[in-house]
């Protein structure tokens, strides 16, 4: 059967990655959705079980730093497009790792980037290259404002540092071989399938197990929040109607507090479990502030709103009862991600 596009979907058995291979995989038949993914300690096929067997859906295991490997991939399944998300993604990992993230998120970008065009070698239509990336390349922000796709970067921290590397090499590919892409940045997701490393569900997972609830410095920091279907239906738009050489930024409209919102998931948490009032926030614990921790993120998605007519479907309080009723649903995914290695960096994250 031959198909109207071959996509090749990069980390796509990660968090933001397996909505995404979901969404094309069910939503467009007719296209054949290619899933590569090295499998790290964040990749977990689980994620996918109830696409597996889809006709339109390949899961080829590799690593994109490996450029023979890459490079004869393209040219066995010759991909008219990618949309790029494998990466490290871990802000306290990057920090303990930093050369792992140059590695993984610039070099194998550039791995790609340079199979894609030497692949297709100037014939560039109906192809577009669209890399996944995030609104912590614009550094961090005071009380006020909000970024727009035009301020300019400033990285903190080495994760954020990798990421606006590989942003700045997608666009000069552009600019130096006409490479069609398409660049997002995104803010913090949150859903169900998120590695318990990450904020919300690693509280989550806490609460459960009634183990402390480490809060970095005073708490103040403050994020944007978007569900993780969301995103993935902004990247189906972008990856459709997007204009080549452009950025969207793609927010939620949803700043919070990290102490806020601890404390908002800790209530919901004890009605949920049917503990008494104020049991999860005895768990909270101030602890060591993170180096570098950036202040403030916040999106002006108005760009992405306006031009394309891309706006979050679920509120926060909805998106978060969903996220806390996933995890409490499919403890066996959690108990699976959360043997072994993770047990180690656990340890050594928070002694
Ligand atoms: P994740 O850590 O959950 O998943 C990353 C995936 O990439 C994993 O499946 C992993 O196995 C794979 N991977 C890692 N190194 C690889 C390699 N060398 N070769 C092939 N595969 C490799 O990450 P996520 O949170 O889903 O983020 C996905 C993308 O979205 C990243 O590019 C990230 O920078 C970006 N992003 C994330 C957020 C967020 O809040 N999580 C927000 C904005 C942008
Ligand atoms: O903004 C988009 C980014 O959001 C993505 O690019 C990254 O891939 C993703 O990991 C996320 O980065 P953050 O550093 O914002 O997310 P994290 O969940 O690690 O932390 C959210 C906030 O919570 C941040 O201010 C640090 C704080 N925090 C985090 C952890 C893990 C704590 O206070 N305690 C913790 O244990």
């Amino acid at each position: 059967m031959s198909f109207a596009k071959n996509i090749l979907i990069t980390g796509g058995a990660g968090f933001i990655g397996s909505h995404t291979v979901r969404r094309f995989v069910n939503t467009y038949p007719d296209y054949h959705i290619y899933n590569l993914d090295a499998l790290t300690y964040a990749g977990n096929l689980e994620n996918l079980i109830d696409i597996e067997d889809k006709k339109n859906y390949t899961f080829i295991q590799g690593d994109i730093r490996n450029e023979k490997y890459i490079n004869d991939i393209f040219n066995e399944y010759r991909f008219d497009s990618v949309i790029h998300l494998a990466a490290e993604s871990h802000v306290d990992r990057s920090i303990n790792d930093p050369l792992a993230f140059a590695k993984t998120n610039v070099l194998g970008t550039m791995v790609l980037l340079n199979a894609f065009l030497s692949l297709w070698k100037g014939d560039w239509e109906e192809k577009r290259f669209y890399h996944i990336s995030t609104d912590e390349v614009y550094g961090s922000l005071g009380e006020t404002g909000q970024f727009t796709e035009i301020t300019a970067y400033d990285p903190n921290s080495p994760y954020s540092a990798s990421k606006a590397s590989s942003d700045h090499f997608v666009r000069a590919y552009g600019e130096t071989y006409g490479l069609p892409y398409v660049i997002t940045n995104c803010s913090n997701n949150y859903g169900p399938n998120q590695f318990p490393e990450k904020l919300i569900p690693l509280f989550i997972n806490n609460i459960i197990h009634n183990k402390p609830l480490p809060v970095y410095g005073e708490g103040i920091n403050t994020r944007d929040w978007l569900y993780v279907i969301d995103h993935a239906m902004a990247i189906d738009l972008v990856f459709h109607k997007g204009m080549i050489k452009e950025t969207y930024n793609i927010g939620g409209f949803n700043e919070w507090k990290n102490i806020d919102l601890v404390k908002m998931l800790c209530k919901q948490m004890d009605e949920k479990l049917g503990r008494k009032k104020g049991r999860g926030e005895e768990l909270i614990t101030y602890i060591k502030d993170r180096p570098g921790h950036d202040l403030r993120y916040a999106i002006d998605a108005t760009k992405i709103n306006k031009e394309l007519g891309w706006s979050p479907t679920v509120t926060f309080e909805e998106g978060l009862s969903q996220t806390i009723d996933w995890y409490l649903n499919n403890t066996d995914w959690l108990k699976n991600v959360t043997s072994g290695a993770y047990q180690n960096y656990y340890k050594a994250q928070y002694h």
